[in-house]
């Protein structure tokens, strides 16, 4: 069957919730993805931010496949070795004393808003986030989600989301009542187009939810687990928060995510509070705990930061040889934007769809930037064909 014919049976079934490049990946490994017509990529998504250890890691594999031969599921209702090692593991390097297992993002950050509400008692619900930020999909994530676009259509919202300007701590404050419980954010906001919060910003945040006893909850989902160049982006920032969340990376393409938090903070969701079926299924957290050990392994972390500081070097190159279409770049670790023109925002769907055509795989982020989240495993051979394809692409507009 070729890419045509998988697209044409998947058009006739699916809901069309999203717009899919022309291809059926049927193969991966490492930083390279092959479609249903032998077509090779390179893989500078790794979707969208998941597969950290680049596709079908043999230690992740090798953890799937042996979990999966002895125990798939069992639910909540009982202990199972894989996830207990997990959350172990978690705790052990992490601020964090507790953990709660869930499927995805969205439904850690619901973990996470649900733990704040209730917390903080009866009359404290409101949790402001800022303008710009991505929580997920669940009515409470999207109502959290600092972007009206996602909000269109679902109205009414639950109740209890504030957004702030982002950038200011005086206006954060400016929105605090006394139903405020809590502050969400990103350490780094991706999909509104790589845009970090700086230290400083994020030390006031933190000093205005000590000061008006708010929790401070960082959404870790994009950024933590080594993309960033720390296993938490906010280790790096010198900003602790009181509770954290975590998907995507967590299974290198298995669902899972992660809601953690500390002794005390923990204490408020008691028996029957909260569920979920299959959150930290065995297999899943087979594949988390390989994933973790691998990124703690020798120099992991330090190798990402190399490979940022060469990519960083390359991507300022292009927005040097290119500036009609390109003015920087920005973003930390391994989650870089080049950040585009006017002109350069026009072209980016195009741009993105050039690339792919010449074989390499990257998106276009909150309608301003070309977003780069390779594997970690990335070598710096292969940040070259990124920038060699990607200047190609450039000469190719101008
Ligand atoms: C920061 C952040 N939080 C939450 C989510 C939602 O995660 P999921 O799609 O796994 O529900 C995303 C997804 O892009 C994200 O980037």
């Amino acid at each position: 069957m070729s890419n045509a014919e998988w697209a044409t049976r998947g058009n006739a079934v699916f809901i069309g919730t999203y717009n899919r490049f022309p291809a059926a990946m049927v193969k991966g490994s490492g930083c390279r993805l092959w479609d249903a017509d032998g077509k090779e990529y390179l893989d500078f998504l790794a979707g969208i931010a998941v597969c950290s250890l680049g596709h079908c890691h043999p230690k992740v594999t090798e953890a799937i496949c042996r979990q999966a031969g002895s125990l798939v599921h069992v639910s909540n209702l009982f202990h199972t070795p894989p996830q207990i090692e997990l959350a172990e593991l978690l705790v052990g390097h992490s601020f964090a004393d507790r953990v709660f297992m869930a499927n995805s993002g969205a439904e850690a950050n619901e973990a996470a808003i649900k733990l704040a509400r209730i917390h903080s008692g009866e009359g404290k619900y409101e949790i402001i986030s800022l303008a710009g930020s991505f929580h997920g999909r669940t009515l409470a994530t999207v109502a959290a989600t600092g972007q009206p676009k996602f909000h269109k259509g679902f109205e009414p919202l639950p109740h209890g989301f504030i957004h702030a300007e982002f950038g200011d701590p005086q206006t954060i404050e400016a929105l605090i009542t006394p139903q405020t419980c809590a502050i969400l954010c990103e350490p780094l906001q991706g999909e509104s187009g790589v845009r970090p919060l700086e230290p400083e910003y994020l030390r006031a945040i933190r000093h205005i939810c000590d000061r008006h006893g708010l929790l401070l909850i960082f959404d870790e989902v994009q950024t933590g687990l080594g993309r960033t160049g720390t296993l938490f982006a906010h280790e790096q920032l010198g900003v602790t928060p009181d509770i954290m969340t975590l998907a995507k990376a967590l299974g290198n393409g298995l669902p899972i995510g992660a809601m953690l938090t500390t002794e005390k903070i923990a204490a408020s969701l008691i028996v029957g509070t909260h569920a979920s079926t299959f959150g930290g299924n065995p297999v899943a957290a087979a594949a988390a705990v390989e994933v973790i050990r691998v990124l703690l392994g020798d120099g992991f972390l330090e190798s990402v930061q190399e490979k940022s500081r060469y990519f960083v070097e390359k991507l300022q190159g292009v927005a040097a040889r290119y500036p009609h279409l390109a003015t920087g770049v920005r973003g930390r670790g391994l989650l870089l934007g080049l950040v585009l023109t006017e002109k350069g925002v026009e072209q980016g769907p195009d741009i993105v769809q050039r690339m792919f055509e010449a074989g390499v795989l990257i998106n276009f982020a909150g309608n301003t930037v070309l977003r780069f989240v390779p594997p970690l495993i990335v070598s710096t051979g292969e940040i070259d064909v990124l920038i060699e394809k990607l200047c190609q692409v450039f000469d190719r507009l101008t």
